[in-house]
């Protein structure tokens, strides 16, 4: 797919078939993480691929929003070193640009995903750490769900020529 159209046609697809995707797709997914930007090119980002049936009910228990992951199958945290990136919003800004990515690689290879937001919420960051055993110094910054799509959704076009400012305000 290419990029414009990825990037214009992404959904956050909540509904997913159940069945399980490939090691290989989750790969490429993973491997569109680690190609963002990332400040001063620090690369403090690790991930954590969850599959086990029992922690994913676990997350969907503690997280109200990701009530889709069980079905989905399949979820990616992805966590920010804070020794590799002390500058807080820049371990948080590569965290994002990473997530964003593997969101229009999923929809590139034809899976669903959504952005399941964990950081700054102190009351998911805590539980999200210790069911995945996450050292101190590893802050889980947001989930990706992704799964086999029970749903399609027609693209969005949000573009908005009045918050567009040219020069100054
Ligand atoms: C930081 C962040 C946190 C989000 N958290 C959740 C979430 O916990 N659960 C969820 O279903 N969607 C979540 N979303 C997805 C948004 O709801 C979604 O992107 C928005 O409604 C726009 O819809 P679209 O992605 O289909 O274009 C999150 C998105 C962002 C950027």
């Amino acid at each position: 797919m290419d990029v414009l159209e990825a990037i214009n046609t992404r959904r956050s697809i909540r509904k997913f078939t159940g069945e399980v995707i490939s090691d290989d797709q989750i790969k490429t997914i993973l491997k569109a993480g680690f190609q963002a930007p990332s400040a001063h090119n620090r690369e403090p980002r690790e991930f954590v691929v969850v599959r086990d049936k029992e922690a994913l009910e676990e997350i969907a228990n503690f997280h109200q929003y990701a009530k889709m992951l069980p079905k989905a199958g399949c979820g990616i945290v992805v966590c920010g070193d804070e020794t590799l990136q002390p500058e807080f919003g820049f371990l948080v800004s590569d965290c994002c640009a990473s997530i964003e990515n593997m969101l229009l690689a999923a929809h590139g290879i034809g899976l669903g995903a959504v952005w399941c937001g964990v950081y700054p919420k102190e009351e998911l960051m805590k539980p999200m750490s210790e069911l995945l055993n996450l050292p101190d110094h590893i802050i889980p910054i947001g989930l990706v769900v992704v799964g086999m799509k029970e749903e399609d959704k027609q693209p969005k076009d949000r573009y908005n020529e009045s918050k567009i400012h040219y020069d100054k305000w």
